[in-house]
C-alpha cells in the first residue's frame, strides 16, 4: 500500500494546469491500484483484506447491490454511481471500497473528512483524478462546509467551481473533471447534510456480523496468517468480536502471540478462551471499556437513564467514542437501552456483570 503525499501524486492534467494554479496540499492519500502493494509493515493488513466480492463473506444485500452496480456501470463504460457507506467502525466500509476499486479496475484514493480541511486539500485530489477513479471520503459527516459545497457541482456534473484572486477582481472558473465515483463512509448517516446525501445513488448500511461469518473470517485469516486452529477455536473467537470482522482479525493475531509463546501448535477453544480472558475480553466479547461504561452507568447512576456527558464525564472516556464505538454494540445485543431520558442498562446487564436484578429496571427490559 502506497502512502501518497502531495510530492508524489499524480500530475494534474496539462490543460487543468494552464488555467489554474492550484496548489497541491498536503492531504494524506493512499493510492492503490490493483497492483500496488509496497510496504512490508502493510502486506500483511493487504494479504487479509479480501481482493474480490467473491471472497468478501457477509453483508449479503450489499454485495447483491453491489454486484449489479458494478456489472451495469461496466456495461455502460460509466462509472460507479456515488455510493455512502454507513454503520459502526470496523465492519468493512474501506475494504469494500478497496474492492470496488479492483473489481472496475480503476485506483482507489482515501482520505477523510478531518483531512481535508482547506479547499485547496479536496481540489488537488480532484485534479488528480483519472476517468473512473474511487475517492473513498472516511468520516464524511465532518466535512466542512467549503469543503462539502466544492464537492457538490463535483459528484453533480463532473466540474470543479474554483475562485482565482480575492475582492472585486475575483474570478469564478469552471474546471471539467473526469467522471469519478465518491463512496463516502460515515457511522453517523443522519450527521450529513442532506444536499450531500441526496448526490449520492447508493446508500447502504452495514451490519454486524452473524457469529457463522465471523467464523468463517477467523478460518480465512487464520490461513493466510499460517496459524492452525480448530472449528470450535474459530467460533470461540468469532463469538467474543462483537460482530465486527476488525475486532475478530485483531483478537485472532493476540490469540495467535498467545500460542506461540506458551509454544503450542493448534489455536483451540480453551486456548482463546485462556488468552482472550487474559486480554480482559469476556465471555460475551465486551472488553474492559464496555464493562466500565456499564459499571459506572449501575454503580453511580443506578442504571440510569443517564446523558452520554455525565457518562464520558464519570469513566473518562470521550463522549463520541462512547457513541459511536462502544454504544452501537450494546445498544444492538441488549446491555443497553437509550431513551429520551438517557442510557439505561437491562436485565441482562445486570446479569452478566454479576449483578443482582434491580426492581423496576430488570422488569423493564426483561423484554430484551
Ligand atoms: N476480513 C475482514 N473483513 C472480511 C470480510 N468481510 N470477508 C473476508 N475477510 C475479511
Amino acid at each position: 500500500m502506497a502512502i501518497k503525499r502531495s510530492s508524489d501524486n499524480p500530475e494534474p492534467p496539462k490543460q487543468t494546469r494552464k488555467k489554474t494554479s492550484i496548489k497541491q496540499s498536503n492531504y494524506e492519500v493512499t493510492l492503490l491500484s490493483p497492483q500496488a502493494n509496497t510496504q512490508e509493515s502493510e502486506q500483511n493488513e493487504d494479504k487479509i483484506r479480501p481482493q474480490k466480492l467473491a471472497d468478501y463473506i457477509g453483508q449479503k444485500k450489499l454485495k447483491g447491490i453491489l454486484q449489479m452496480a458494478i456489472a451495469a456501470a461496466k456495461e455502460r463504460e460509466d462509472p460507479l454511481d456515488h455510493l455512502l457507506l454507513y454503520g459502526p467502525p470496523g465492519l468493512g466500509k474501506t475494504t469494500m471500497s478497496l474492492i470496488l476499486a479492483a473489481e472496475m479496475g480503476v485506483d482507489c484514493k482515501i482520505t477523510s473528512a478531518p483531512a481535508l480541511e482547506r479547499p485547496r486539500d479536496i481540489t488537488g485530489l480532484l485534479v488528480s483524478l483519472k476517468p473512473g477513479d474511487i475517492i473513498f471520503i472516511d468520516e464524511i459527516h465532518r466535512l466542512n462546509r467549503m469543503t462539502e459545497e466544492l464537492l457538490y457541482p463535483a459528484m453533480e456534473d463532473f466540474r470543479l467551481d474554483v475562485t482565482i484572486g480575492k475582492g472585486q477582481t475575483a474570478k469564478t472558473r469552471s474546471i471539467p473533471l473526469p467522471p469519478f465515483t465518491l463512496v463516502g463512509a460515515t457511522t453517523k448517516a443522519g450527521a450529513l447534510s442532506s444536499p450531500l446525501r441526496d448526490r449520492f445513488g447508493i446508500i447502504q448500511r452495514l451490519r454486524f456480523y452473524e457469529l457463522d461469518e465471523l467464523t468463517l473470517i477467523v478460518k480465512r485469516t487464520a490461513e493466510i496468517l499460517n496459524a492452525a486452529i480448530t472449528e470450535t477455536g474459530a467460533i470461540e473467537i468469532a463469538r467474543r468480536s462483537r460482530g465486527t470482522p476488525r475486532i475478530a482479525n485483531r483478537l485472532l493475531r493476540r490469540v495467535r502471540d498467545y500460542v506461540q509463546v506458551e509454544r503450542v501448535e493448534t489455536i483451540t477453544e480453551e486456548l482463546a478462551a485462556t488468552a482472550m480472558n487474559l486480554f480482559d475480553v469476556d465471555a460475551q466479547g465486551l472488553d474492559w471499556t464496555d464493562r466500565l461504561v456499564l459499571n459506572t452507568i449501575i454503580e453511580q447512576f443506578h442504571g440510569g437513564p443517564v446523558g452520554l456527558e455525565a457518562i464520558a464525564a464519570a469513566t473518562g472516556e470521550d463522549r463520541k467514542t462512547i457513541e459511536e464505538v462502544y454504544e452501537p454494540y450494546l445498544l444492538q445485543n441488549g446491555y443497553l437501552s437509550r431513551t429520551h431520558r438517557g442510557r439505561t442498562v437491562t436485565a441482562k446487564t445486570y446479569r452478566h456483570l454479576g449483578y443482582a436484578p434491580q426492581e423496576p429496571e430488570a422488569k423493564q427490559t426483561e423484554l430484551w
